[in-house]
């Protein structure tokens, strides 16, 4: 049923090749690097991974796994970013994967043409697909907060901090309470004189280990074992977590006014422990940037070498024109989180953001992507992905917080199953 480009070669773009390659679909991959790894490659001379040295991924490791290729279970409860890739590396190679990858070519351009799609490399060569499926990340792309004022000191953003070596024996404040902020002030603050974590929501801060089995794998056991709802999942999570971790607010760390199950999970085994010792301080947000200092909007004020900004990415794709794709605009109108729904030969992998982990989801979307290029599943009618995008917004408006943060929140148990349902019918649903 014709060619497929897929576009990168992370996690993503690996599994979806891999995914077809079973299917017997030929495809072309692409890869700005020399590697394949994309964000788990630490330093990828891809120049575009957020990967800090300190940085374990928060899924444990049976719930991480690809459904045929687990990891060994030799390995620790948590993968650092080096144990994960080699993991990755391994799957490629057993799949005949990385001797398909073009390496050290930028896809350019991609243009919906009469049947298809003409795809431009950065070589000038141009090359013509039946489909496109784009696997390029969403993680890259700095999302900076517009305090008013200036500030004096070293400023970054998350996605280019490596280690705390620049900033030992400095003043750091911290801006976000995402996974990044509270892994990068929990990394930084033994060997910095101070960090503070500023926050304009708060977050309920999770533990990685709830009596001493890893928090995911509770919530696994209530979801699959149990076979309850996801909602009651969460429910029953958030009264085992408040148990395990006790009122955040002796720790400085505000309630937040919305409840622990409608946000994306912030962990952390360590954040609060260094705040209880007196290594980090938690402040509200930034209300303006005052030279060496910051003031906050609780009328604080405080002096600072450094601010990070943990604020969380931007989604492009400089590839695609905006009248093809505008992901200021189009990003929540994707059919199944999937499929542009005026281009339907153009294909999103790995673009969601799940409660749960985001690899082994993504293995589903690649045999999901698989089933509709051999033909073995087809897309449903115009109106049907419109009225299927209507009804995620309407969940995720009544499930989540209302922040540009969770524009691609899915619940991976519940999406996971209805990708399975339409390749079980045949008709995407
Ligand atoms: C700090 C951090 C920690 C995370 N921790 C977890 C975790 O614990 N668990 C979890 O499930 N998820 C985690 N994630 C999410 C993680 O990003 C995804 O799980 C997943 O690995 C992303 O894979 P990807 O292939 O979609 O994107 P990437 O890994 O970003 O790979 C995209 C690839 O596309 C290539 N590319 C981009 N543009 C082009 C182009 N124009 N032409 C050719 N190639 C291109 C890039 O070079 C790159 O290699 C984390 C993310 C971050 C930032
Ligand atoms: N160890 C790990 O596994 C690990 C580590 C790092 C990241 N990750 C994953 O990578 C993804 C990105 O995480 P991230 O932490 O980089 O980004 P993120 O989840 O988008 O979090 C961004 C944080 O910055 C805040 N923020 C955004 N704009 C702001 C503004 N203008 N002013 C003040 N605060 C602002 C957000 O607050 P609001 O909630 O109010 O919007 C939020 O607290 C997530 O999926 C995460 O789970 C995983």
């Amino acid at each position: 049923m014709g060619r497929t480009c897929i576009i990168g070669a992370g996690s993503s773009g690996v599994t979806v090749a891999k995914a077809l390659k079973e299917a017997g679909q030929a495809f072309d991959i692409f890869e700005i690097g020399s590697q394949i790894g994309g964000m788990w490659r630490y330093g990828n001379d891809n120049g575009r991974s957020s990967c800090y040295a300190s940085l374990h991924i928060d899924t444990s490791r049976p719930n991480l796994g690809y459904s045929d290729f687990p990891i060994d279970p030799k390995l620790p409860d948590f993968l650092s970013h080096r144990q994960f890739l080699e993991h990755l590396e391994a799957y490629a190679a057993a799949h005949g994967i990385p001797e398909k990858v073009t390496f050290n070519t930028r896809v350019e351009s991609v243009v919906p043409e009469e049947g298809g799609y003409r795809v431009t490399l950065g070589s000038g060569e141009v090359r013509d697909y039946d489909r496109v499926v784009i696997a390029t990340g969403h993680l890259t792309d700095t999302r900076q907060p517009d305090f008013p004022g200036t500030f004096n000191g070293e400023s970054l953003h998350s996605h280019h901090y490596r280690t705390a070596d620049p900033f030992i024996g400095k003043r750091v404040l911290v801006v976000g309470i995402g996974n990044s902020a509270v892994d990068i002030a929990v990394d930084l603050c033994r060997r910095a004189e101070h960090v503070t974590l500023s926050t304009r929501r708060s977050a309920w801060v999770m533990p990685k280990y709830l009596m001493g089995v890893p928090i995911d794998q509770w919530s696994g056991f209530l979801g699959r074992r149990l076979r309850l709802p996801s909602p009651m999942v969460r429910r029953i999570m958030a009264q085992l977590i408040k148990l395990g971790v006790g009122d955040q607010r002796r720790f400085g760390l505000p309630r937040p006014e919305h409840p622990m199950y409608r946000e994306h999970a912030t962990l952390s085994q360590e954040l609060l422990p260094m705040i209880g010792h007196g290594y980090i301080d938690v402040k509200p947000n930034v209300a303006e940037l005052r030279g060496d200092g910051v003031a906050f909007v609780d009328g604080s004020e405080a002096e600072y070498d450094a601010v990070i900004y943990a604020t969380g990415y931007e989604v492009t794709f400089p590839f695609l024109d905006r009248w093809v794709f505008d992901p200021d605009l189009q990003l929540g109108e994707l059919y199944r989180r999937m499929v542009v729904p005026a281009h339907p030969g153009l294909i999103h992998a790995g673009l969601v953001q799940p409660v749960g982990p985001t690899i082994p989801l993504v293995e589903v979307q690649g045999k999901w992507i698989a089933a509709l290029a051999s033909g073995a599943m087809t897309l449903p009618s115009r109106e049907g992905m419109d009225a299927e995008i209507r009804a995620h917004r309407d969940y995720q408006r009544r499930v989540y917080v209302d922040s540009p943060r969770y524009v691609l929140e899915v619940d991976g148990k519940l999406y996971s199953g209805q990708m399975k349902a339409d390749m079980a019918s045949g008709v995407a649903g």
